[in-house]
């Protein structure tokens, strides 16, 4: 059978704000690679390769990064979506592209190391109408939660304010094509969204067979500044170190380190993990673990760790920056005059914590 890819790329994207006032939140880079990109690697890992993108306010982005899908090994088709009406509306939108064939619901701003080759092998073989992902999570009541009972799907509740388990949606979701009859049935949610939870409990109610799989491996909803921090924790720690870039002998460089081509290190400590992206330059500064400069990046008489900074940001003469996602073209820099104070200018939904 075929099993197509419907990977949601549309959306808003509000926690991550500024970063997403400009950019995709889907395209954030998790060391170094848009999240984006695993997932799309995870669906080819699993033998999918025609692939549906629903596409929001950020579609010309999207497909510039993606293209047609060949450098992935699939075929990727652009399902533009004009308002983020919810997760089930954008697979009554996709109608068209799933063609009656089954297919494999991803969330494109979830990341699931272990890739998802196992639900889709298990999917094919017993055909259940859905197959859902489910976590044992802390703070269960930021995403769907659901109830099993003897091994079965009972209900399921969208970010309910008292959940009543600890066990949430992942974001991915294997469907029959009977799931058309389900999202076409339900109505918006209090959050004004189709909510594919709804459509889900739907074919429960309708005596569906809906059948869960609880995953031990991680799982991170990168929507987040904390999740996406963890996120690129997990992902620096699983890559091999690659040295394409220059490093001069009064730097010292310790743990995995990567270097990606025209990287420059000069008079600097470099403690991995940590990736340092393609012409981004780190001279007479710290770069601690868990810390990722996407291109363009200089950081100069600086320390930081645990970061995320993405291109053309330059960080000079600042102590210690930590916990830190930093957007595009952003300065930060130790000022000469007098008197000593913050001097900023900070776009809306900025955050800053000064010590
Ligand atoms: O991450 C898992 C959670 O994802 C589940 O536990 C929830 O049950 C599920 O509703 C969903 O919750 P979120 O509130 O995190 O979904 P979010 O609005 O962040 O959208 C998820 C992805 O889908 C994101 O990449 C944007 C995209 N999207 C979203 C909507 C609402 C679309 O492409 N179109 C849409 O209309």
């Amino acid at each position: 059978m075929t099993l197509r890819g419907l990977v949601l790329s549309g959306g808003r994207g509000t926690r991550l704000r500024p970063i997403t006032h400009t950019g995709a939140k889907q395209l954030v880079p998790v060391a170094n690679k848009p999240v984006l990109f695993y997932g799309l690697e995870a669906l080819v890992a699993a033998g999918i390769t025609e692939i549906g993108i629903v596409v929001g306010d950020t579609e010309s982005e999207i497909r510039a990064a993606v293209g047609d899908g060949s450098r992935f090994g699939a075929r990727v088709t652009y399902v533009p979506q004009p308002d983020p009406l919810g997760l089930a509306h954008a697979v009554r939108i996709a109608r068209d592209f799933l063609a009656g064939d089954p297919f494999v619901m991803y969330l494109g701003d979830n990341f699931i190391p272990g890739g998802i080759s196992d639900v889709v092998d298990e999917f094919r073989r017993d055909r259940p109408d859905a197959l859902i992902l489910l976590k044992r999570m802390p703070q269960p009541e930021r995403f769907g939660v659901a109830v099993l009972e003897g091994g079965r799907v009972r209900r399921l509740l969208e970010k309910p304010r008292q959940p009543p388990s600890d066990l949430v949606l992942v974001g991915v979701y294997l469907f029959q094509p009977t799931i058309m009859e389900a999202v076409d049935a339900i109505r918006p949610s209090a959050r004004g969204e189709l909510e594919i939870t709804d459509a889900i409990q739907w074919q429960v109610d309708h005596g569906r067979t809906v059948v869960p799989h609880v995953i031990e491996g991680p799982w991170i909803d990168t929507g987040k500044m904390d999740d996406l921090l963890e996120c690129n924790r997990v992902v620096l720690d699983r890559l091999d170190e690659q040295r394409l870039g220059t490093v001069d002998p009064g730097s010292r460089l310790f743990g995995k380190v990567i270097l990606e081509a025209g990287a420059e290190v000069r008079g600097s400590t470099l403690r991995g993990p940590c990736i340092i992206g393609e012409r981004s330059r780190v001279i007479d500064a710290y770069v601690g673990p868990f810390t990722s400069l996407y291109h363009d990046v200089v950081v100069e008489g600086s320390e930081i760790e645990h970061a995320i900074v993405l291109e053309h940001t330059v960080i000079r003469g600042v102590r210690k920056i930590e916990d830190s996602l930093i957007g595009r073209h952003v300065v930060i820099e130790r000022g000469t005059t007098l008197p000593q104070a913050h001097r900023l200018m900070l776009g809306d939904h900025s955050r800053v914590e000064l010590p």
